[in-house]
């Protein structure tokens, strides 16, 4: 039974150090420009979730749903999110799809997550991915108009739109998603 053992710890270690060693010699691809496997993606997005649900504290939002702080959230949602997250005129973001995993598209799949757990991907972001921790750079009240207007994006009022149109970023009257961004080369 011993024998057995050791053998059994033996392979493992062995198979551990072929993995390390491919890892460090360059066999695993880096590359962004490929679909992750099925596997990848789900042991990946559980492995956030829960480590989001174990880890975000349980805080209130503080701040109210009205117009002012949701077309501040728009306001600095265009200015640090959409190249990434997208616009209504271009729900994939400029390099959304470009990122390995995609970036999640909130014009397309609002985001349903509660705003607690939000507020905590948004200041601390999260590893490997691309999305970037905010909270050196955004203030606790903006993070939470952040917040609200992620939790409004299928209904904002027109102060909140506002801030799309007149930039020219809201979706062409008549369509549900929008015309994709011309790629310059
Ligand atoms: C450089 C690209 C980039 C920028 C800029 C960016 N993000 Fe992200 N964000 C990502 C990526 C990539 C993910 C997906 C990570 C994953 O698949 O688990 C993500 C995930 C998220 C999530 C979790 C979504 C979910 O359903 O799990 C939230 C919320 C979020 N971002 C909000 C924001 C906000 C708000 C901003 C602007 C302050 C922002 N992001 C800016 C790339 C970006």
């Amino acid at each position: 039974m011993r024998n057995f053992l050791t053998g059994i710890f033996l392979t493992l270690l062995v198979i551990g150090i072929v993995v390390f060693l491919m890892v460090k010699k360059g066999y695993m691809d880096f590359n962004t420009d490929q679909e992750p496997s099925l596997l990848e993606s789900k042991l990946a997005m559980e492995a956030v979730d829960s480590s989001t649900d174990r880890h975000a504290p349980d805080l209130k939002n503080p701040i109210a749903a009205n117009d002012e702080n949701l077309a501040a959230g728009a306001k600095l949602y265009i200015a640090h999110c959409a190249g990434c997250h997208g616009v209504p005129s271009n729900p994939d973001g400029q390099f959304g799809r470009s990122f390995y995993p995609t970036v999640p598209a909130f014009f397309k799949d609002s985001p349903d997550m509660p705003d607690n757990q939000n507020f905590y991907i948004i200041q601390h972001g999260i590893r490997w991915t691309g999305m970037p921790g905010w909270n050196r750079t955004l203030s606790e009240t903006q993070t939470w108009q952040l917040v609200t207007f992620l939790a409004n994006i299928e209904k904002l009022p027109p102060a909140a739109k506002k801030e799309f149109d007149q930039l020219g970023l809201s979706a062409p009257a008549g369509t549900p998603g929008a015309a994709p961004m011309p790629i310059s080369h």
